[in-house]
């Protein structure tokens, strides 16, 4: 599929552009009101209901986005990845996050070899290790049953399985099986992070998992040799291999920072990072905290969507409608934000993580075959869930910048709440607002609507609402473990989406490199002047004078001997 044709030469994407016109000539009150429109942008899959009739479109609009699919050859390119071609080019890797989560039986090879038979060895160890922890017939150095795990890493191999804990916290089922275990996430390097997660662990009852896929990233390795110290400092050198376990593609690196192999979990190099909550990095952790049953559900709900996505047409494929209608409002409404804004609390953590997969994703600027952009790529993804938001942010969303916004609702409450007497129970007033917000924002508020209610001339402008602020609503039924599962694989689609459409390698990450490689010059600075008093050297004027301020000031530990928090 290499070429030198960008998406934004073709005449699909010109004639968008051209539609554009079409689109500004309509307000949402408006194509609210067609209700044979509003039937039309209504799908529905294994439960969750997509209604994305608040967009600023009209049925012209999908064909003529149907037709950028094609011509960005978008069915091609879904099955390349799950045919297992090195679609990421730059790194000559597969992209086979569908794996983790496919059925025994499935075959699904990467460079001829099937994968499935692999990801199940390591599932199945996952499920045998994890309930010998939990029943105690894996004990700690002490013969003590280990209830705490402390999960070290960052970026995909923290946030994606901190969403999915946080989501599963309140689940009765999953809380059930959770009881008298803590499960703590380890990411910053800030020394403050450990402090914050060492409080109140005994290490003779912890189990630290140290997920990293390179096992080179510095924060994950410096706090992986700080809890090590911990345990050692506590418990022995021989602690180690009862309390300290492995996540990893590379194994080598496993072995020499002091951990036995037979406890390392592996994963490959055709997950990325971001795409990994569902290999050993979410797996394990999660199994620990609340049973391999349960996160088979998991599991089994994003399976349910990669078959969607591989299978249905783009007119009710959820995936592809949401991913076009993103690169729609980015690249032609000229949107540059996206609000993800889930009603329920135990999605708190579910706008941070779609942060890594969608901008880490899709923040390039350069085509797939290294053509600078002459449009620009991806989204700023923010997020809270409602209604703090609404008492934060929206304020912005409703009178000031258009941001289109994702409403993300829950039929069943995971922790039902009702108050005899109350009009509504807790999940109906928080769901009063999820099917508020949205109508506010599209109808918005006119003069003359103010003027009925004889609000005063001088308040009229402070008080309308445009209005036309385009926004979906997905609906799921629960917030069981398989649902958060199908939430999950829908964002991860979406994004590939986004990605293919515009041409870019959605599955690298270069951008991440080059503050990473300064930073290796500020160690070295750092440990110079600290331990032999070496001047600042080799830094622009600014970097020079903040350096030379910061080691003015005693650091507070001495380099001969070593210091763990005191909280
Ligand atoms: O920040 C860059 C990055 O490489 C992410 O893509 C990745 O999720 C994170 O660092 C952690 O990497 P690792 O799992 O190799 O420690």
């Amino acid at each position: 599929m290499a070429s030198t044709t960008l998406i934004c030469d073709t005449e699909p994407w010109k004639d968008l552009k051209g539609h554009v016109k079409e689109i500004e000539k309509t307000h949402l009150r408006d194509l609210m009101a067609d209700v044979e429109r509003c039937k039309s942008m209504m799908v529905e899959f294994d439960g969750i209901l997509l209604d994305y009739s608040r967009q600023r479109v009209c049925q012209d609009t999908i064909e003529k986005l149907f037709k950028l699919a094609e011509a960005a050859h978008l069915k091609q390119k879904i099955d390349r990845m799950y045919g297992g071609e090195h679609i990421n080019s730059t790194e000559n890797r597969s992209v086979l996050h569908i794996a983790l989560r496919a059925p025994r039986d499935k075959v699904i090879c990467s460079d001829g070899k099937n994968v499935v038979p692999d990801v199940w060895t390591v599932l199945d160890k996952i499920k045998d290790f994890s309930e010998r922890v939990r029943s105690g017939s894996w004990v700690g150095a002490t013969g003590k049953v280990l209830k705490d795990v402390v999960a070290i890493g960052i970026g995909g191999s923290f946030l994606g399985p901190l969403f999915v804990h946080t989501a599963l916290q309140t689940d009765p089922e999953a809380a059930e099986s959770a009881k008298g275990r803590q499960l703590r996430f380890l990411a910053n390097v800030d020394p403050i992070d450990v402090a914050r997660n060492i409080t109140g662990l005994n290490p003779e009852t912890t189990l630290v998992v140290v997920v990293s896929k390179t096992f080179t990233t510095a924060e994950t390795m410096l706090n992986a040799r700080t809890l090590k110290e911990w345990i050692q400092a506590a418990l022995g050198p021989q602690a180690v291999a009862k309390h300290m376990v492995a996540v990893s593609t590379n194994l080598p690196l496993v072995k020499e920072f002091g951990i036995d192999p037979a406890n390392a979990f592996a994963f490959w190099d055709w997950v990325g990072g971001r795409y990994s909550v569902c290999s050993a990095v979410g797996v394990l952790p999660l199994s620990l905290q609340y049973g391999f049953p349960i996160v088979q559900k998991f599991l089994n709900g994003a399976s349910s969507i990669d078959n969607h996505f591989y299978s249905t047409s783009f007119e009710k494929n959820m995936p592809v409608l949401l991913g076009l209608l993103s690169v729609w409002n980015v690249s032609f409404l000229g949107y540059p934000a996206r609000a993800i804004l889930p009603y329920s609390q135990a999605l708190e953590k579910f706008a941070p993580h779609i942060q890594q997969v969608s901008m880490e994703s899709n923040g390039k600027g350069v085509s797939i075959d290294g053509i600078p952009l002459p449009f620009e790529a991806g989204e700023i993804d923010f997020g809270e869930p409602g209604t703090n938001g609404q008492h934060s942010f929206y304020q912005l969303i409703h009178q000031g910048r258009v941001i289109p916004c994702d409403f993300i609702g829950v039929v069943k409450s995971q922790q039902p709440i009702y108050l005899k007497g109350e009009a509504v129970s807790n999940h109906d007033e928080l769901m009063s607002n999820f099917f508020a917000q949205p109508d506010a924002l599209a109808y918005g508020k006119t003069r003359e609507q103010l003027l009925g209610e004889k609000v005063p001339n001088h308040l009229i402008p402070h008080k309308t609402f445009s209005g036309n602020r385009p926004s979906l609503s997905l609906l799921l039924p629960s917030l069981s473990a398989y649902n958060i599962g199908q939430l999950l694989a829908i964002y991860e689609h979406r994004i590939a989406v986004e990605g293919f459409i515009w041409g870019i390698n959605s599955f690298d990450q270069w951008g991440v490199e080059l503050g990473k490689s300064l930073a290796t010059q500020v160690r070295k600075q750092l440990n110079l002047s600290r331990t032999q008093g070496k001047p600042v050297v080799g830094f622009n004027f600014g970097t020079s004078t903040l350096l030379t301020r910061y080691l003015e000031v005693d650091s507070g530990v001495q380099s001969e001997s070593t210091v763990l928090p005191k909280m």
